[in-house]
């Protein structure tokens, strides 16, 4: 079956449906989610959105603690681009029925916090839910449109891109590389559609789930930049891994997330004999960049031989914190945590993919008419450590410049997106004994990054977990064509393509810098590595 849309947009997060809503009343969309449309990163976002808003603020200072948190490697006019598109976005945000936080004051329009690096309180956001409360009215508006036809349950398999033409005899020459759409498989009806489309847009989130530690939900298994990977786009700095300092220690909690905006007001991590330590790390104390605190906490971890830290909010009052908090306090209460009474056990756990998919300052990829958004794409903004709360902005901006550059090209002839490509066909055979491929290898992936590519790494490690990756892509590649394809196999093939890419990335770069940290290269290098570490497929390894 095929289907041709002028634009195929792939995730349903808040970089996706933002940008299909701004560009709908002129081209067909289609999304397609690989779970139900809300099942995203952006429903489980906490914090909020950073913008210059408050009296005392200014861009100049949103730019500094950006650049700062960066690590030398931001991309200063994307940085400004950004920061000064935050405050436009928010209001069309607000305009569109976001209902964000008030303070007490009525005659201020947000309620504004702090989250770690940020030298103002400038986080707009819904009490603890802020990306719930975006997510729902921008599925309830995409819902509505008549010109986005959203598909549930479909799991994009790969790229239509001349590489993978080329490999089966349908083109003949190569010329630049371009992406006429995806294969995309329909889980519940069990069948391949190719997806022609004009533009494509990855907006597929991170790949948190290839560390056993994370706070992302399971879709977050970098299906985006796996596939754009093998399509043969360019990727950028897949070693920035942001480990959040603060998610819930609790053997029935799976990946849910203690907020920076408790440190924001005022919270404080303690060992487990009660004692402060933070003082001991950065004149920032609990509100030190997150590479710094969750370093700090992996080290206490590792002094002590404690299971966690703890974070403490008992110096609010309890309705305070039931105001400000209402989903954490509910949910900690739910496993026996009153955190109007006791601290809070927490771990870092893997959170943000700084890198991914490399990108202009319009959504554009090295691949003509293949756009990458959000989580997903590396454009800059976020250099070695992203500042708190920049994400959600980022995926705005970027979704408005990117539908922006498609609204302002003139309609073209071009229908070479519309040409016959092979059908991917179902394997026949499901060969169920080798379903156990999947279910181990996929657990022996998430424990090798996390003991061996995790907060602290070594050049040993890198190189031990790059032999096992290597040996677990060959037993995919050699299963992969016979055993049934289902969202499972396509999600382990492409979180060991992550894997492998976060690997190498970190191989390369001899230094440590934001959020890599390796103790066999301890100093930042400056002369040799301000740089982007690039990477794309048959370049030769490391
Ligand atoms: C948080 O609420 O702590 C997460 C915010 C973010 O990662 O930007």
């Amino acid at each position: 079956m095929s289907l041709t849309f002028d634009i195929l947009v792939i995730g349903s997060g808040i970089a996706g449906l933002s940008f299909a809503l701004r560009v709908a009343d002129r081209y067909r969309v289609a999304v397609v989610t690989k779970k139900e449309k809300i099942e995203t990163s952006t429903n489980y976002a906490q914090g909020g959105i950073a913008s210059v808003l408050g009296p005392d603020d200014s861009f100049d200072l949103h730019m500094r603690d950006t650049l700062q948190s960066g690590d030398g490697l931001c991309h200063a006019d994307v940085v400004e681009m950004v920061v000064k598109n935050g405050p436009a976005r928010v209001q069309e945000l607000t305009e569109m029925g976001v209902a964000f936080s008030r303070g007490q004051d009525p005659s201020a329009p947000f309620d504004l916090s702090r989250e770690g690096g940020h030298s103002r309180n400038r986080i707009v956001h819904a009490h603890d839910m802020t990306g719930r409360e975006v997510e729902r009215v921008l599925v309830s508006m995409a819902e509505a449109h008549p010109n986005i036809e959203i598909f549930e349950n479909h799991i994009a398999i790969d790229l239509i891109v001349e590489c993978h033409l080329l490999k089966r005899g349908l083109l003949t020459t190569r010329k630049r590389e371009r992406c006429w759409g995806a294969y995309v498989l329909d889980t519940r009806g069990n069948r391949i559609i190719t997806f022609h489309a004009k533009n494509t847009l990855l907006c597929t989130g991170g790949a948190g789930k290839v560390y056993v530690y994370t706070s992302n939900p399971d879709v977050a298994t970098g299906d985006g930049v796996a596939m754009a990977y093998r399509a043969g786009a360019v990727i950028a700095n897949m070693e920035f891994v942001q480990f959040h300092p603060t998610c819930l220690y609790h053997p029935h909690a799976k990946n849910f997330l203690i907020s920076e905006a408790l440190r924001g007001e005022g919270g404080r991590l303690l060992d487990k004999r009660g004692h402060p330590f933070m003082e001991k790390y950065h004149p920032l104390k609990d509100l030190a960049f997150r590479d710094i605190v969750a370093r700090a906490i992996d080290t206490e971890m590792k002094q002590s031989g404690d299971d966690c830290v703890y974070l403490d909010m008992t110096h609010h009052e309890p309705d305070f914190l039931k105001r400000r908090f209402p989903n954490i306090y509910e949910k900690c209460l739910t496993l026996g945590i009153d955190i109007t009474r006791e601290p809070i056990p927490v771990v870092p756990a893997a959170h943000y993919m700084c890198g991914g998919i490399l990108t202009d300052r319009h959504g554009r990829t090295s691949i003509d008419h293949l756009y990458a958004l959000g989580e997903a794409a590396c454009t800059g903004l976020h250099g070695a450590n992203r500042l708190a709360s920049n994400s959600l902005l980022e995926a705005l901006v970027f979704a408005h410049n990117t539908a922006q550059d498609l609204l302002a090209r003139p309609a073209s002839a071009d229908d070479s997106y519309l040409l016959e490509v092979p059908r991917l066909e179902m394997p026949k055979i499901a060969d169920s004994s080798e379903m156990v491929l999947i279910t181990y290898n996929w657990d022996v992936i998430r424990r090798l990054m996390w003991n061996y590519v995790g907060i602290v790494r070594t050049d040993a490690r890198l190189q031990l977990a790059q032999n096992h990756l290597a040996q677990i892509q060959r037993e995919i590649d050699e299963h992969y064509p016979n055993i049934s394809l289902n969202s499972d196999l396509i999600e382990l093939r492409n979180l060991t393509t992550v894997a492998e890419i976060i690997v190498t990335c970190a191989r390369k770069r001899l230094e440590s810098r934001g959020l890599h940290y390796n103790v066999d290269h301890p100093q930042k290098d400056d002369a040799h590595w301000c740089r982007d570490t690039l990477l794309r497929l048959d370049e030769p390894a490391a």
